[in-house]
């Protein structure tokens, strides 16, 4: 077995996070990676790149699939995410109370969390701390660059290979059923649902130029927290290929 790295990113702007991603590679790729993220951010004034060796490393064989969603507006954008989410077992007043949180500003001082909300179906939150919720880390595509030509040959973008990586490791945990996202870039609109096969790409999720944002991962009522938080900060991924794309 090969030995595996997480390089992780993250910048902020005057003590606000402005950006954040994280690699997984063999040794020989760790310059030319490192070499590459001080790019990401359009401004920073606080760059912190973390390097790990991965103990141990997991396979998922493919990605969920990929369906973009194109409508109109914010409401009819909201109203695909809610029957999406209703075709997983999710109450439809239940998704829209969170989902409207995230719009507004979920933290308790109506900013932005750190991480993701964690909602279970019966509609309690279970994250330890409601303004950090929790993070999805060390995860990424085995082969990027090919995943990003293939994805970028379709219209999406390297925003898409990151989120795609990240809501693939999460669909695969058993106990969570769905999730939802909406960036916290005011200029960033678009958003995404992904169930247990797709990720559904929603054009219009959000208002432009609302700086709020977030993401809600639904889980089964039964779901032990604290194995759940050990599974997303922990346990690392490769994702081998790309599902379908449409
Ligand atoms: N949003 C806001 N603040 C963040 C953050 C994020 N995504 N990630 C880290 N921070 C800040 C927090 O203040 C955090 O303190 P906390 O744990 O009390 O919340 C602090 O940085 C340290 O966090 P840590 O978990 O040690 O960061 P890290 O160095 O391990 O890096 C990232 C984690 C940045 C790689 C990870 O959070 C991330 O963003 N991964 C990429 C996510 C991605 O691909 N998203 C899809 C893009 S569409
Ligand atoms: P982004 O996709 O980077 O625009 O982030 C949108 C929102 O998702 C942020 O405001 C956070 O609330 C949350 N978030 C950011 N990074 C993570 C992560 N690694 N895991 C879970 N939630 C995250």
């Amino acid at each position: 077995m090969r030995d595996y790295y997480s390089i992780k990113m993250r910048a902020t702007l005057e003590g606000k996070h402005v950006s954040g991603v994280e690699r997984i590679v063999t040794k020989e790729k760790i310059p030319e990676v490192v070499s590459q993220l001080p790019l990401r951010p359009n401004q920073f004034d606080f760059m912190n790149i973390k390097i790990e060796k991965l103990n141990q490393i997991n396979f998922i064989e493919k990605s969920l699939n990929v369906k973009t969603i194109k409508v109109e507006s914010v409401e009819m954008a909201n109203n695909v995410a809610l029957e999406i989410l209703q075709t997983v077992g999710i109450h439809r007043e239940l998704a829209e109370i969170y989902i409207k949180m995230l719009h507004t500003g979920a933290a308790t001082d109506k900013g932005n969390m750190r991480g993701a909300m964690i909602v279970s179906l019966k509609g309690e939150r279970l994250e330890k701390d409601k303004d950090r919720g929790v993070r999805t880390v060390n995860v990424d595509f085995e082969n990027r660059e090919e995943v990003t030509k293939l994805l970028k040959e379709k219209g999406y973008t390297e925003r898409t290979v990151d989120a795609l990586a990240l809501s693939t490791k999460n669909l695969y945990y058993p106990d969570i059923l769905a999730e939802y996202c909406i960036s916290d870039q005011p200029d960033y609109t678009t958003g995404y649902v992904a169930t247990k096969t797709t990720y559904y790409r929603i054009l219009n999720l959000k208002d432009y130029g609302n700086p709020k944002g977030g993401r809600i991962y639904f889980v089964k009522e039964d779901t032990d927290i604290d194995r759940l938080y050990q599974y997303l900060e922990t346990k690392a991924f490769l994702i081998k290929t790309l599902g379908d794309l449409e």
